[in-house]
């Protein structure tokens, strides 16, 4: 599986329920990457999502005290989550957060690869992604840019990468930013 997420240099993802930073071409390549794919996400990252991105997509919520929206599948964990998946046989499938969901399928060893945006500089956050897992891992740089300065609320520079370098089938971090 596939993993997509923008995170500062310390990991961070999050601050009180939001992104850190507002950043419109990152989320472009963000619906660009999961498109066509099953969104697996927990369920404070439904609660931040554009539900019409959610109900466009097929979606996977990890929830378990349960959620009122029956155009997405509620799992109450892993085991109910692939057999969801295993419902889409010719679709792949894309964890897109948050902290506990990115931890709980990297230490499965369930996710190959991960599409990361490293947003430059250090901000307020909360919730972190498990950079130390993804460690070691084969990184390959997509593109590179330097642009994106006026884009950032918080200050900081930032390099937003896409696709283009050879991909190999092992274990590989995409970079989207340095
Ligand atoms: N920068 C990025 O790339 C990125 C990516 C993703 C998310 N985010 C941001 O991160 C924030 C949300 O992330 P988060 O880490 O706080 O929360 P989260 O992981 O999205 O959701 C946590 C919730 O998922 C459910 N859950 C977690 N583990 C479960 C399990 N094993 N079984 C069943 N349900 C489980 C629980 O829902 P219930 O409470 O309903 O039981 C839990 O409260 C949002 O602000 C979002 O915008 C950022």
């Amino acid at each position: 599986m596939d993993a997509v997420v923008a995170c500062d240099e310390k990991g961070g993802i999050a601050i009180r329920g939001k992104l850190p930073w507002h950043l419109p071409e990152d989320l472009k390549f963000f619906r660009d990457i999961t498109a066509d794919k099953v969104m697996i996400m927990g369920r404070k990252t439904y609660d931040a999502m554009p539900k019409r991105l959610c109900h466009e997509r097929t979606s996977i919520v990890f929830s378990r005290r349960g959620l009122n929206d029956d155009q997405v599948h509620v799992v109450d964990g892993m085991e109910a989550c692939l057999d969801v998946v295993g419902q889409y046989p010719g679709k792949e499938a894309c964890v897109i957060g948050g902290q506990d969901i990115f931890t709980l399928f990297l230490d499965q060893g369930l996710i190959d690869q991960v599409y990361l945006t490293r947003v430059k500089g250090v901000f307020p956050a909360d919730r972190f992604f498990p950079l130390e897992k993804v460690n070691g891992w084969n990184e390959i740089l997509l593109l590179q840019r330097e642009d994106f300065l006026t884009d950032l609320t918080h200050g900081g520079g930032f390099r937003c990468v896409s696709e283009g370098a050879e991909i190999q089938r092992s274990r590989r971090v995409k970079l989207q930013g340095v």
